[in-house]
């Protein structure tokens, strides 16, 4: 008789566009950091259903506002006014300073969202190119597709959208020989998530915002993984100081439910007229009431907690790249998004960390990439490094 992990690999096969690779295991229900499986093993999950479930599975908060939520409604559809919509963007207006919001069901959804909005800036003048960098992971609709870098998820999909010119990350002087009147907008993710938790540099930045002075264009600061407070600040552009136009989120805001947002200073406030955009199930009503929860942890103390665990998570990892020279190259990034870069490749050190219980990812071939939820503790991330380590050991 073959196992229900065993019947339903067939049954993907058989009925669905094979496009993801899915993990041996079957998820029966998730607990705080635990994802349960239906043999009853217990996984620290340190990827968070990537980087969205920033509270954890099962939190009260959010399952009191999924409740309260659908006894009104679940959808009406955006002819309507929706209290919660109304309370979200205020909260998030109020705790970025930025000017006007738009709900989207996801990252790659925002993104098109803010490519129409540089487009309608520019219309008609000569402002027409896009730049985004290499490492760069912006979505995969055919205007985010034509930002994201990676071949591997781009090149069999051409033609793309015409103007976007790709600049190698933290290169200054590309940057600087490139940029010009022609430049519409630079895409950007401060902390590069699918690239390898790629950190950009400060002079790199700077940059941006010097040029930016000289030709007007407009920065979008891409927040879908690394916004909402992952990296210990709100957004990460933040840590930088880049001058940011826009500010695209999506994942963790929604506590789990699909939910995406533009979010636009007073420069391009006035953009978008009735009927330039929309979107039937944009903003859900049930998703937005979870981003109140969020947006008010966050408020409270929860980016404190990411700061202090963060800083406990590295202080372990640095122990253990001490102790594995040979194998650990760098560990990078900031709060809880962080990356181990192996000098080969990590796909094995995820498998064994699976069969260990804890859920990590391998992205870039040779990165684990650490995305866990904010309401980790100091014992659980000690259990990680335990289980690391004895893997470490092992291969
Ligand atoms: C930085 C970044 N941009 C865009 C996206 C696309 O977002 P979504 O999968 O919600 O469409 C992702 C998703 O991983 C991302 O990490």
């Amino acid at each position: 008789m073959k196992s229900l992990l065993e019947q339903f690999r067939t049954s993907e096969q058989r009925d669905f566009l094979c496009t993801y690779k899915r993990l041996p295991v079957l998820i029966e229900r998730g607990e705080g950091c635990y994802l349960y499986t239906d043999s009853g093993n217990k996984i620290l999950d340190m990827f968070a259903g990537l980087a969205v479930n920033v509270l954890g599975y099962n939190h009260p908060g959010i399952n009191k506002a999924i409740e309260e939520q659908i006894k009104k409604y679940i959808h009406i559809s955006n002819f309507f006014l929706q209290d919660s919509q109304i309370k979200l963007a205020e909260k998030i207006l109020e705790m970025t300073g930025f000017k006007k919001v738009f709900f989207s069901n996801s990252g790659t959804e925002a993104i098109e969202g803010a490519i129409k909005i540089v487009r309608k800036f520019f219309y008609g003048t000569n402002k027409k190119n896009l730049v985004s960098f290499s490492g760069s992971f912006h979505g995969r609709t055919m205007g985010a597709l034509s930002l994201t870098a990676r071949k591997k998820y781009r090149d069999q999909f051409a033609p793309l959208l015409p103007n976007v010119k790709q600049f190698t990350f933290n290169s200054i002087d590309e940057l600087n020989n490139n940029v010009n009147d022609g430049t519409a907008a630079i895409f950007i993710e401060c902390i590069q998530g699918e690239g390898g938790i790629n950190v950009a540099n400060q002079e790199f930045i700077d940059m941006i915002n010097d040029l930016k002075q000289k030709y007007g264009f407009i920065v979008v600061a891409d927040e879908i993984q690394s916004g909402v407070g992952r990296t210990g600040k709100l957004h990460s552009f933040e840590h930088f100081g880049l001058e940011a136009d826009i500010i695209i989120i999506a994942k963790g805001i929604g506590g789990g439910l699909p939910l995406g947002a533009i979010v636009g200073n007073e420069k391009v406030a006035g953009v978008f007229a009735y009927g330039d955009h929309g979107s039937t199930f944009g903003g859900n009503p049930v998703a937005a009431s979870c981003g109140i929860v969020i947006f008010n942890e966050l408020e409270k103390e929860l980016m404190n907690r990411v700061n202090e665990i963060s800083r406990n998570l590295f202080d372990k990892l640095n122990q253990l790249q001490q102790k594995y020279r040979s194998k650990i190259k760098e560990i990078r990034g900031r709060g809880l998004m962080i990356g181990i870069e192996f000098n080969s490749g990590c796909e094995q050190t995820v498998q064994e960390l699976i069969s260990e219980g804890v859920l990590v990812n391998c992205t870039g071939g040779n990165v684990i990439r650490l995305l866990p939820p904010y309401i980790i503790t100091k014992n659980e991330i000690s259990y990680f490094a335990e289980k690391l380590d004895k893997v470490l050991m092992k291969l």
